[in-house]
């Protein structure tokens, strides 16, 4: 299974005002789901092969309340499909690559994810997700 591109993550201040265009566009986009540990609400959009993220904070101490805090919304993370996660992190350890949590978090719908910190990455946060076994 070779890696693949799943998604891009955007911050944004309500999933309402953000879905709007792509409605406009037309695409179909996902029921809302939240995600309690990491304190956001999110929809996918799918387009074509990958899909867009909508983040939106549950909470003022949200990791996504801080960014757009910071930087306004806006793109927020990009994610890879990985063929085998915790071989991928065990190598990324070895090589002294900086990543945000020690361990493999578990997310919505089972899946397992990992974010590698922007000082490692050429300033872009990068998710790590594994794909579906078949
Ligand atoms: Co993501």
């Amino acid at each position: 299974m070779p890696f693949a591109f799943d998604h891009l993550g955007i911050a944004v201040k309500t999933l309402a005002a953000a879905k709007s265009i792509y409605e406009k566009l037309g695409l179909a986009i996902s029921d809302e789901e939240t995600v309690p540990a990491e304190k956001v609400r999110l929809v996918m959009v799918p387009v074509g092969d990958t899909r867009l993220e909508l983040l939106e904070p549950t909470s003022n101490d949200s990791v996504i309340a801080k960014f757009i805090e910071k930087r306004g919304e806006g793109l927020h993370h990009i994610c890879l499909r990985v063929p085998d996660l915790a071989a991928a992190v065990e190598k990324l350890k070895a090589d002294n690559v900086r990543l945000v949590s020690d361990e493999i978090k578990i997310g919505a719908g089972g899946h397992r994810y990992i974010f590698i910190h922007p000082s490692s990455t050429g300033g872009v946060l990068l998710e790590l997700v594994e794909a579906e076994k078949a």
